[in-house]
């Protein structure tokens, strides 16, 4: 048995950086397998990166269940984590038929994005045995709610309601959270109101793990990386390496430094 959620919460308690990168196919998984990072997100920003979209939001699941199969084939060990794409759950009939078909194309846990209005949503899938990942801070599928990708949790009212999500989502079963695009306090925060692992991209190094897109941290994607994103290529001269390197530098919280995050 690989990777598994108890073990995920287990290196929480422990205190030891769980690693996460996103993942298209076979060879890169098999790559990430061959490091030892414990987490794959076939994240819907593949998108972006991938298919050359502007936003997430034309992803569809059967794109996120191809990936998903695609990683499923290269790698053994890593717990695998499949984006909910846009639209895919906004019913929870939508919800539960999606997730279970990504739980059944090789998914351990399935990602959706929101707060509160997405808790009865939480506590439906995990009432039917879906493990569920929530996703909160910058929401890349509500892009053109605000026309912005901005840094979240700026003023006293942003941190509170997103504490307030963290917990309702805990409460409501999420196993796991992902914090994007927010000052390192704030992420520092929502990690010590909770007791389920946060995993930050953009949100400093206080929380419990970090999750990159591969193609950021290799410095592929078109046009510039993220501030948050560093690239790992540059002073090595293979994938395997520079994996290694970003997972090395998690573990010892040397990743994401001051640099790389937001005050
Ligand atoms: O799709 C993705 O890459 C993500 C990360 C931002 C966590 O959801």
């Amino acid at each position: 048995m690989g990777m598994t959620i108890s073990k995920l919460h287990k290196m929480m308690t422990d205190q030891d950086s769980i690693t996460m990168l996103t993942c298209t196919d076979a060879s890169f998984a098999n790559i990430m397998e061959k490091t030892g990072l414990d987490c794959i997100l076939i994240g819907d920003s593949l998108g972006m990166v991938f298919q050359g979209h502007k936003t997430t939001i034309p992803v569809t699941i059967e794109e996120i269940a191809y990936h998903l199969k695609c990683v499923s084939r290269g790698c053994e060990n890593p717990f695998i984590v499949a984006d909910l794409p846009y639209g895919t759950y906004n019913t929870l009939d939508d919800a539960n038929h999606n997730s279970c078909f990504l739980m059944q194309e090789g998914a351990h846990m399935v990602k959706l994005e929101g707060g509160l209005e997405y808790c009865p949503t939480v506590e439906f899938l995990s009432s039917k045995g879906i493990p569920v990942c929530a996703h909160i801070g910058l929401t890349p599928q509500s892009f053109h709610m605000t026309g912005s990708y901005k840094i979240q949790g700026r003023s006293e009212e942003q941190i509170k309601t997103l504490i307030n999500d963290a917990k309702a989502l805990e409460e409501s079963g999420a196993l796991m959270i992902v914090l994007e695009l927010m000052p390192t306090n704030v992420g520092e925060q929502i990690t010590e109101a909770i007791s389920i692992p946060t995993i930050g991209i953009g949100a400093g190094n206080k929380c419990n793990g970090q999750v990159l897109n591969l193609y950021d941290m290799l410095n592929i994607t078109m046009g510039s990386i993220p501030k948050f994103a560093k690239n790992y290529l540059a002073n090595e001269n293979s994938v395997e390496k520079a994996i290694s390197e970003y997972i090395a530098e998690v573990k010892s919280k040397i990743f994401p430094g001051a640099e790389h995050s937001f005050d």
